[in-house]
């Protein structure tokens, strides 16, 4: 037995939820192209739970469940009080999704019926959360989401207490779709291992949070600005990436597992990165980004990940830089709860082996004579 260091390679599941072949991402067989340019959030979200796009009734029937669901239980935002306020976002999310199952009379219904309810239900609060949290650390009261709004719009209103324009809806929404899912990537698999075992759907939402919490995965977007910002401007590009590359430290935003020929989703996060950058006449952070990237590829052949356009995109939406993540896993909970979904629906428990390279023949000496 020879393990496969990161299991590289490893195809450890079935999936029909979403594919990345030869460098192309479809979701139930749509390109993430089309999707980028045509589909909302919540047709993404319908897509990934139902395996095929809503029709114009199944939108508005999704769409009234998320806003019916979206307030959050009153102990919860009680928890999000006595959280100290320089807690990391990320994991005060962790926290607070893992109570939302205290207060679920349905935590531990395993029925289909009830797991799309929950579904429903964790895609509807993590935004809530999430700002309320936004808020309550700069002592201001959580604002209750608005009745009929869309996830995108919702989060934005929720954490600056006025309405958000339709150009930075659209762009957000746009980032959701982006997010929403990604084969068995790592917090994707935490999942699926985890609900395995026939645990309930916010356990396996609660490892996945904590699985997309570090930088090598979804918290490289918060990595890419902090970059960003350490750097200052465009002439200290040279020296701060050559540095980093000497030192053989990791340049966040870019490389991938599977991806080698670049990522498709960057091209539309580097296109809002623009298009926002020179409607706010603030192209500074996309220009270093755009150097950057020439620089990196040119040195080490590597490109940029879903990560790296992401920073400049939520920071000129005026988004603190550590929301980044927890806005990845809004997103994200929509494909999280599908493969979940699909788990219970054709389950085994997921338990692969170990190669054992520690020592062997050991014989037991009495604590007297160690
Ligand atoms: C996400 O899996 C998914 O699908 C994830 C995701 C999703 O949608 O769910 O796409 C989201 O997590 C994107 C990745 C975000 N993470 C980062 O941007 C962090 C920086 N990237 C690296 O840590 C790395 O590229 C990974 C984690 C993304 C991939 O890691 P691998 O496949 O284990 O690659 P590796 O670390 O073995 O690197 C291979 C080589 C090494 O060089 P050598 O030692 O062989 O000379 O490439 C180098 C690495 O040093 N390398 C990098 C690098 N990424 C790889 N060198 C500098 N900077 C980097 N970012």
């Amino acid at each position: 037995m020879t393990a496969t260091k990161g299991l590289e390679g490893i195809v450890a599941a079935t999936t029909s939820v979403s594919s990345i072949v030869d460098g192309v991402l479809t979701y139930r067989g749509y390109d993430i192209d089309d999707l980028a340019d045509h589909a909302t959030f919540e047709e993404v979200i319908y897509l990934l739970w139902y395996g095929k796009l809503p029709s114009h009734s199944e939108l508005i029937q999704l769409k009234a469940e998320l806003s019916a669901s979206a307030a959050v239980p009153a102990p919860v935002i009680d928890i999000l009080k006595l959280v100290p306020r320089n807690t990391t976002p990320m994991a005060v999310l962790r926290t607070a999704v893992s109570s939302l199952a205290i207060y679920d009379p349905e935590a531990e219904d395993m029925s289909p019926e009830a797991n799309y309810r929950k579904a429903a239900r964790l895609q509807a609060q993590i935004p809530t959360i999430v700002a309320a949290y936004a808020r309550l650390r700069n002592q201001d009261d959580p604002i209750s989401p608005k009745e009929g709004a869309s996830i995108a719009e919702n989060f934005l209103y929720m954490l600056t207490g006025s309405e958000p324009d339709a150009v930075a809806i659209k762009a957000l929404d746009k980032a959701l779709v982006l997010h929403a899912d990604h084969e068995l990537n790592a917090s994707t698999f935490a999942s699926r291992v985890t609900v395995a075992t026939l645990s309930d759907i916010y356990s396996g939402v609660t490892s996945a949070i904590g699985t997309l919490k570090g930088p090598l995965h979804g918290g490289a977007n918060e990595g890419v600005m902090a970059m960003l910002e350490e750097i200052g401007s465009i002439d200290q590009i040279d020296d701060y990436v050559r540095g980093k590359l000497e030192r053989r430290e990791k340049l966040m935003g870019f490389g991938h597992r599977v991806y080698k020929g670049g990522d498709p989703r960057a091209k539309h996060l580097q296109r809002m990165s623009y298009e926002l950058g020179k409607r706010t006449e603030n192209l500074k952070w996309y220009d270093m980004s755009v150097k950057i990237e020439g620089l990196v590829f040119g040195l080490k052949g590597l490109r940029p990940n879903v990560d790296f356009y992401s920073a400049s995109v939520y920071t000129i939406l005026g988004i603190p830089r550590d929301l980044f993540t927890p806005i990845f896993a809004i997103s994200r909970c929509s494909g999280w709860t599908a493969h979940i979904l699909e788990q219970y629906e054709n389950n085994r428990i997921i338990r692969p082996r170990a190669e054992y390279v520690g020592k062997a023949d050991q014989k037991y000496v009495p604590v007297d004579y160690r």
